[in-house]
């Protein structure tokens, strides 16, 4: 395909949309509160900010500009920036881990559909804890339901992505974005007045320094990652659809305050309504499957129509977050053999959403009827998540971080900042910095922790 065929980002607007749109997902919603809860709170939300400016930032940017410099997919995009050389690993790194996470994630995705469902048709309704807990070990066990709704999430995505980059991510995200945005500060002005709410307000603002320790720093960090979608390529690819005026610093600067607010503002929901029915903040992963519809129905308890608007608002907010995240992983793919292998975007969207049905459908039994059969000690699910996750995104984060720093022509990056002249872009000095030592040495850090050298 020739350069100048090439789709685009229609507006501005459609650009920090969909790439917010991206980072704005399962991340901010169900894992952000359940790590804060763990880590125990205000302290590790503090830390947590450090980790996005210092390192979220600047690989960020790292993305935009490879992306949008390549002016192709990510899996493409080193070999035209650094060609002949092994920097193309990067890219098919990238590929590779979105292929991953999107199996395994739409599998989560698909049980906010269920979990909307019940809402919808009020099953939540006066069940109890227990309850809850045996229906969510019930559902997610079931062989077959959860692959139901893992085929509708991953057939939606496919619809979105079929459509195209204009009429498809950023039509899509320019709806969906607003509304998420509009439904949580809903949510969050109804779970604030709960009777009770002040404790947790207080755990997500007063900040207890004694329980910081090295894991709560890594912990920090790896969310800040996989939260803001980097060192897969996501924002790369979608930043070889922006335009040539494109202000890439004030794009992330936008992509990382939108992503840290929406994780902030999940904390407001979760937490406030947790203390108020004295469910404990680090109840973990099922935070949002089991306690929250609790939550509602406790908090609520005299006023059954408010729990049904309140369960039914949180699942949709879930379900679209969750697509507009799993949408970007899907283009990173699609993109990188549509162009890379001149498959038509049919054919490789086709492709993609087959193999992900499969390899999700494995992750999906792995949880229930095939639970038994574990592979170092993992279930498909987790391994998945470990491989892709804590593994691969740390190394292409990192891969990134060096690229920049190091290998790429400074003519380039500074032309990328600055938009060849037409932009200040005073931040230059400050990201060579970060990318060169800060990110590299903090990242090498993570890994090797995440994968347990140092305990
Ligand atoms: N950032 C997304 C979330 O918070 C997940 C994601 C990771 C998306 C990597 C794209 C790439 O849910």
């Amino acid at each position: 395909m020739a350069k100048t065929d090439r789709p685009n980002f229609g507006s501005k607007l459609g650009i920090i949309l969909a790439s917010a749109g991206s980072a704005v997902g399962l991340g901010n919603i169900w894992r952000f509160p359940y790590e804060t809860g763990n880590h125990g709170g205000a302290a590790f939300i503090l830390i947590y900010l450090g980790c996005v400016i210092l390192l979220g930032l600047p690989i960020m940017i790292s993305e935009f500009l490879i992306g949008r410099r390549s002016q192709t997919n990510t899996g493409g995009a080193y070999s035209v920036l650094a060609p002949g050389t092994q920097w193309k690993w990067v890219g098919r790194i990238g590929v590779l881990a979105g292929f991953l996470i999107l199996s395994y994630y739409s599998v989560v995705a698909g049980w906010t559909l269920e979990y909307l469902l019940q809402a919808v048709t009020n099953s939540f309704a006066g069940k109890s804890t227990n309850d809850f807990i045996a229906s969510f070990q019930s559902f997610s066990g079931n062989p077959w339901r959860p692959l139901v709704w893992l085929v509708i999430f991953l057939l939606a995505t496919h619809f979105i992505i079929v459509k195209g980059v204009e009429k498809g991510i950023e039509k899509s995200s320019k709806m969906m974005m607003p509304a998420l945005f509009i439904l949580i500060l809903i949510l969050v002005a109804y779970s604030v007045v709960l009777p009770g709410a002040e404790k947790g307000i207080e755990f997500l603002l007063k900040p207890d320094f004694s329980k910081v320790n090295g894991e709560v720093f890594l912990g920090a960090m790896g969310q800040a990652f996989f939260s803001l979608s980097l060192g897969m390529g996501s924002l790369c690819t979608y930043a070889s659809y922006f335009g040539k005026n494109m202000n890439l610093t004030k794009t992330a600067f936008s992509v990382c305050i939108i992503d840290t607010m929406i994780a902030i503002l999940a904390g407001f929901i979760i937490f406030p309504a947790a203390f108020s029915v004295g469910i404990q903040p680090d109840a973990g992963p099922s935070l949002i499957f089991i306690t929250l519809p609790n939550v509602f129905q406790q908090a609520f308890s005299g006023m059954p129509a408010l729990a049904f608007v309140f369960s039914v608002m949180f699942y949709v907010l879930l379900a679209v977050a969750a697509i507009t995240s799993t949408i970007s992983m899907h283009e990173v793919v699609t993109a990188y053999l549509h162009e890379q292998f001149n498959m038509t975007r049919k054919r490789a969207a086709n492709f993609v959403t087959g193999c992900c049905i499969f390899l999700g459908i494995f992750c999906s039994l792995s949880l229930g009827a095939t639970k038994e059969y574990t592979l170092f000690g993992m279930s498909t699910f987790d391994l998945f998540d470990f491989v892709s996750t804590k593994i691969m995104l740390p190394l292409g984060g990192l891969l990134v971080s060096i690229f920049t720093g190091w290998a790429l022509d400074k003519k380039i990056v500074k032309g990328e900042i600055t938009n060849y002249g037409t932009l200040k872009g005073s931040i230059y000095p400050y990201l060579i910095f970060l990318l060169k030592y800060i990110a590299p040495v903090a990242i090498s850090f993570i890994f090797i922790n995440e994968l347990g050298f140092l305990k």
